[in-house]
């Protein structure tokens, strides 16, 4: 095709459109999600209404939360949005102070001498607050703003704070209080499913004033659309039997959509083309797996390790990585069972015959790839990390342990009425 230089700034543009590691900032990339951005709508619009949106890690939370301002945009009037990114140090009181960092009032100064005119300033609202917030401070200052400014307070990663309790039932009084007074803000928090439970479990009051949105992963179709917009920014094409492989190894989870397109991108800009072929997946794949954080890989490594040349640990974690969720991310043996005899074909293997795996796999010695809870018969297992789940679909891919036809068998019997 074109030049090279076209080929490097083609290279360099990808970058910036598929972008696994970070979240969208933009509408034009941004696919789907329709459900949700209504619901979200209808909790800002309602006052006293608010939201809490939650779903499994790198499902696309953020990415909705940072397009929201555009959706918004269509509004007659724009709505001032306020973010505060919760980590495991905050409080409530600094979540709210991060939440209003950029907001100023004005402040009257005094010059200096006896005729010293006044002077209007700007002042950051927060070197005028307390140390300590309560909910009731925090209604004060949201009833300041315009009546008919409509205010949206993002708590993002909510599920990272340290003090869970205090926090959470600070943040309930404050969607408790706001909702009975009527202020016209509304308070979006966005987390994991645990943190959901956690808020709506002790404080019952709130549940009619909240609105729950479940991001559940993504349909074919939004995974599609993800593909093709990024494509079509880049004027590059895909064949059908290509598009077709993204979106079964996507797994609903954007993530991988990114990573995978990523990597058969400049896989086709290498040959010179400009439409992605099967032949590129394969070697998009290969980059994906080679660009996986090293701990991820040391890991897997450590948690399928064995001498003995029949072993099935492979096997076996990779089924956990396809076994049936429940909404906090857990998984029972009897879920490993039906992706294990789909990997393994011709063999019908029942639970003792991997339940030793998978207590492995949550000791020391396998790395701890899965935690385990619960009593003896209500054994649960889930992932330590958010990214295994992937890596562990793409890699056997990668070794011939899974196949496209496989993953769409697995998808077919887990949809089945059970
Ligand atoms: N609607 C979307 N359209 C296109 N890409 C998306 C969409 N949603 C998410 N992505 C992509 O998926 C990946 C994960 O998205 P994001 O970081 O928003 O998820 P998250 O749910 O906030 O994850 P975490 O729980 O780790 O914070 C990113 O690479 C992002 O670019
Ligand atoms: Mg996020």
């Amino acid at each position: 095709m074109d030049s090279n230089i076209e080929l490097d700034r083609l290279r360099f543009q990808a970058g910036s459109i598929f972008t696994p590691r970070s979240p969208i900032n933009e509408r034009n990339l941004f696919a789907g999600r329709i459900e949700q951005i209504k619901r979200i709508m209808e909790a800002i619009s309602q006052k006293g209404s608010h939201a809490v949106l939650y779903g499994e890690r790198g499902v696309g939370k953020t990415s909705l939360s940072n397009v929201l301002a555009d959706f918004l945009s269509d509004l007659q009037q724009a709505p001032l949005i306020l973010r505060g990114n919760c980590d495991a140090s905050d409080t409530y009181s600094s979540l709210w102070k991060k939440a209003l960092a950029d907001i100023s009032i004005p402040h009257i100064k005094q010059e200096i001498g006896f005729n010293g005119a006044e002077k209007i300033e700007q002042q950051s609202i927060i070197s005028t607050l307390p140390e300590e917030l309560s909910p009731n401070d925090i209604r004060i200052i949201l009833s300041r703003f315009r009546a008919n400014t409509n205010v949206i307070i993002i708590f993002d990663e909510f599920d990272r704070l340290s003090d869970k309790l205090v926090a959470t039932t600070l943040m309930a009084d404050t969607i408790k209080l706001l909702s009975d007074s009527g202020v016209n803000a509304t308070i979006l928090l966005i987390g994991v499913a645990d943190s959901v439970d956690k808020l709506i479990e002790h404080h019952h009051s709130i549940e009619r004033a909240l609105i729950q949105i479940p991001m559940q992963r993504m349909s074919s179709e939004e995974i599609k659309e993800i593909i093709l917009k990024g494509l079509n920014r880049l004027t590059m094409n895909i064949s059908p039997e290509a598009l077709e492989e993204i979106i079964d190894l996507s797994q609903g989870l954007p993530y991988i959509t990114h990573l995978l397109s990523l990597g058969s991108v400049n896989a086709t800009l290498d040959d010179k083309e400009k439409t992605i072929s099967t032949s590129h997946i394969k070697t998009g794949i290969q980059n994906a797996l080679e660009q996986w954080q090293q701990s991820i890989k040391s890991t897997y490594y450590a948690a399928v390790k064995s001498q003995q040349p029949d072993n099935i640990y492979k096997e076996v974690l990779l089924a956990c990585g396809l076994a049936k969720v429940d909404e906090l991310g857990y998984f029972t043996a009897a879920a490993v069972r039906l992706p294990l005899n789909q990997i393994i074909s011709g063999k019908n293997y029942g639970i003792p015959n991997f339940a030793r795996h998978l207590k492995e796999f949550s000791e020391e010695r396998r790395g701890c790839v899965l935690e385990r809870t619960g009593e003896k018969r209500r054994i649960r297992y889930r992932f330590r990390g958010p990214i295994m789940r992937p890596y562990l679909t793409i890699k056997g891919f990668s070794d011939g342990l899974l196949t496209k036809e496989k993953i769409k068998k697995i998808e077919q019997e887990f949809s089945q009425p059970s």
